[in-house]
């Protein structure tokens, strides 16, 4: 994949060095994780210990902000290249460790005060460098975060700012996308379409705040209007009728573009879901199905560029792949038909999907050198 000017590139210096002072604030994303993981087997009512109840009650802030909402920002610092950036990651990651202790109030802050930290290295980039769809579309997912964060400070549940969150992660995803996108030569007319679909998404979210219903299902609109566009326009297309890397990701993002599109149908036909089986299908096919996807398949780019270890491709990665969307698939279908071990059994695989994506890299980072670098 092709290093662009606002993304993190490897920094100069001896190759093979792992980054170090980096390490403490993927740290900060890796204890949310693990947090967030630990609180959701609670969640699916399975009898765990919980060393703290706070990591069931904040499994999605743990998730959404707190691991991924770290990793975001320090991909972001990285690529802005000054030390202040690196205050995003670090309130992030402490803002996750903060809530998953149970202490709320100062979690909240720290994660609200890390959304607006990574709204101020946006428009540092958009500024200083260069104006941009992609940018504008990515710096409208830092301020979904930001005006989420804020609500769920003055008093909201973590359940109504959810079209929030996904605005954040999607928006975030889908501006770096039209990056790659720009990259190929797109029109200006398939450019419009994609901010086009990108405003229905933050409209949305914005109008959940005081309208729920409309508001969930105008952000559904935006989410199947976005998916629809990136199956069409994204270079995953010609790339997954390739080999190695370039078709591993592809399959990531273009099965994940399908979950994309299967929360974003079901917000827009049922609003917010009032059923538990239908909320949490929309929920997980947009954080799991389509965030992770876009994880698995972007890690062997950002890993090397954010932490300078190696993450050769190896057909290896396509075990932890293939069980999230198949654990999912059981997930849903449990969660659409009412059979609550189905949703169980489907939860529990996705989260070994995780750790044996966590694994996997590892053995692949652990694997000599197969091509030139
Ligand atoms: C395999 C991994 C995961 C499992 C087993 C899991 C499990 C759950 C469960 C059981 C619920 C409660 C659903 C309900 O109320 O009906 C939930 C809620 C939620 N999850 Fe997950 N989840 C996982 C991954 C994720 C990820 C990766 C994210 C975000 C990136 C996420 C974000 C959320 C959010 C935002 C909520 C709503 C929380 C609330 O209403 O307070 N989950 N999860």
């Amino acid at each position: 994949m092709e290093k662009l000017e606002t993304r993190a590139t490897p920094a100069r210096g001896p190759r093979h060095r792992i980054a170090a002072r980096r390490l403490p604030l993927l740290a900060g994303a890796l204890l949310a994780l693990v947090a967030g993981l630990w609180g959701a087997l609670g969640l699916l009512g399975l009898d765990v210990p919980l060393p703290r109840t706070s990591f069931a009650q904040h499994h999605g802030a743990l998730m959404a902000l707190g691991f991924l909402g770290t990793l975001i920002s320090l991909e972001r610092a990285v690529a802005l290249g000054r030390p202040w950036g690196y205050a995003a990651p670090a309130l992030a990651g402490l803002g996750g460790i903060t809530t998953a202790i149970g202490l709320t109030v100062p979690g909240k802050l720290l994660l609200t005060a890390a959304g607006g930290w990574l709204v101020a290295i946006y428009i540092t980039v958009l500024v200083g460098r260069r104006t941009g769809g992609d940018l504008a579309v990515q710096l409208s997912g830092a301020v979904a975060w930001y005006a989420g964060a804020l609500l769920w400070l003055a008093g909201r549940s973590v359940s109504e700012i959810v079209p929030w969150l996904a605005a954040f992660l999607v928006l975030t995803i889908a501006g770096e996308r039209l990056e790659l996108a720009r990259v190929a030569f797109l029109g200006r007319r398939a450019t419009h379409g994609l901010l086009a679909a990108a405003a229905l998404l933050g409209a949305g979210a914005a109008v959940s705040a005081a309208w729920p219903g409309p508001g969930w299902r105008l952000t559904g609109l935006g989410m199947v209007a976005l998916a629809g566009w990136l199956a069409v326009h994204d270079v995953a297309r010609r790339t997954v009728r390739g080999t190695g890397l370039p078709r591993y990701a592809a399959a990531c993002l273009l099965t994940g573009y399908a979950w994309l599109a299967v929360a974003g149908t079901i917000w827009l036909a049922a609003g917010r879901p009032a059923s538990s089986g239908l909320n949490d299908a929309a929920l997980h096919a947009v954080f799991l199905g389509f965030v992770m996807s876009m994880v698995f398949g972007h890690a062997p780019v950002i890993l090397p560029a954010v932490l300078r270890v190696r993450l050769p491709y190896h057909p290896i990665l396509y075990a932890p792949l293939v069980l999230l969307h198949a654990s999912l698939l059981v997930r849903v279908a449990g969660d659409l038909g009412g059979v609550s071990a189905a949703r169980t059994v489907g939860g529990v695989l996705g989260e070994v999907s995780l750790l044996l994506f966590g694994g996997c890299a590892l053995a692949a980072s652990r694997l000599p050198r197969r091509e030139p670098a």
